[in-house]
């Protein structure tokens, strides 16, 4: 299914796999962390029925007022979007009564973060993600907080160097560091693409290299731009407690920082509470939630037809009891 209404434009990765997670009858709230052009949580409405609900969040503007359009049409007042981080997810439920009150608190059937960036966010050179057509180096998601600029300005050439280590893994940090700084300074690196020349002339063109060596650098500045992981730590805090009885919690990641949180966290909750060592176990170890998806990526064909699938993995927990 390929998402073009407006002039929003995202693929959604992954569908059959996520709809496959998805149940069919009566009245279900889901919630969709990342909107983006809506075309997740538009085939969960449409797979769900007339009696799904549908709360959906995203941090930037341009995929609020896509989503806010394309949802409207197909789904009214079944279907509510608020612009916010999902690190807030549960205070935008709890404060709206969105879903069902169990056990003193609001719950869902269904929760899912598609997180990253969207083709839309991309593809648009004002935004400044990209390093193949010249931008202003802002590569933030929503309206708030440090650009891209502001950052590398701010941080020195060691600490910028770490963070590119940390979320990019770098070769030759600090030189990518600090030529990414003085190039800033000179007045070379006005846009992206001069960012980009700058890190290439840093590190040579190879001749080999499969990617080019702006990749990693642009991967490490958004995903700190933007603080990604801290974002997703904070949904992982909140997702196990959203969840009602049966409820699925589905994240798809696209790089493995992302991907082995979100595996350690999901083991954590479907392996069942850590007994002290010598303490007899009476009556099993039940855990709260089980493992719905292991961290399948997309199929051949998929990733054939949408490059942004290549590096995606879902993977999924289901809560099954309340109290291990
Ligand atoms: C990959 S796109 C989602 C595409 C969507 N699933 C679809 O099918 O159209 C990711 C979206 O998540 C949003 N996003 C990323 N991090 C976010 C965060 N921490 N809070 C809210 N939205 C976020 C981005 O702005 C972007 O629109």
């Amino acid at each position: 299914m390929t998402e073009s209404g407006g002039t929003f434009s995202h693929r959604p990765v992954l569908l059959d796999e996520v709809l496959g997670l998805t149940g069919r009858d009566g009245e279900r709230f889901w919630v969709d962390c990342t909107l983006g052009g809506a075309g997740h949580a538009m085939a969960i409405l449409e797979r769900a029925g007339d009696q799904a609900r549908l709360l959906g969040l995203d941090r930037d503007d341009s995929a609020i007022a896509a989503a806010t359009a394309r949802l409207e049409a197909v789904a009214g007042d079944r279907a509510i979007v608020v612009r916010s981080r999902f690190s807030q997810v549960d205070e935008v439920v709890q404060e709206r009564q969105y879903g069902r009150l169990v056990r003193g608190r609001y719950r869902v059937d269904g929760l899912i973060a598609d997180i990253g960036v969207s083709s839309e966010q991309i593809d648009r050179a004002e935004r400044g993600f990209s390093y193949g057509r010249p931008g202003p180096l802002d590569m933030r998601m929503g309206s708030e907080g440090e650009t891209a600029r502001e950052l590398i300005e701010r941080l020195s050439v060691n600490d910028l160097a770490t963070l590119l280590w940390r979320y990019g893994e770098v070769p030759r940090a600090v030189r990518v560091a600090a030529a990414m700084k003085e190039a800033l300074a000179a007045g070379e690196a006005e846009t992206t693409t001069e960012l980009a020349r700058a890190i290439e002339k840093a590190v040579g063109s190879g001749a080999k290299r499969s990617h080019n060596p702006a990749t990693l650098p642009f991967q490490a500045l958004r995903i700190a731009v933007n603080d990604e992981l801290g974002e997703l730590e904070r949904l992982l805090d909140q997702l196990p407690e959203l969840l009602d009885m049966g409820g699925v919690g589905i994240l798809i990641t696209f790089h493995s920082l992302e991907d082995r949180m979100v595996k350690q966290r999901f083991a954590e909750l479907t392996q069942g509470p850590v007994l002290p060592r010598g303490l007899p176990i009476t009556g099993g170890r039940r855990a709260n939630f089980e493992l719905a998806e292991r961290g399948a990526g997309a199929t051949e064909r998929e990733k054939g037809e949408n490059s942004r699938a290549r590096s995606a993995r879902i993977r999924a927990i289901r809560r099954i009891a309340w109290e291990a």
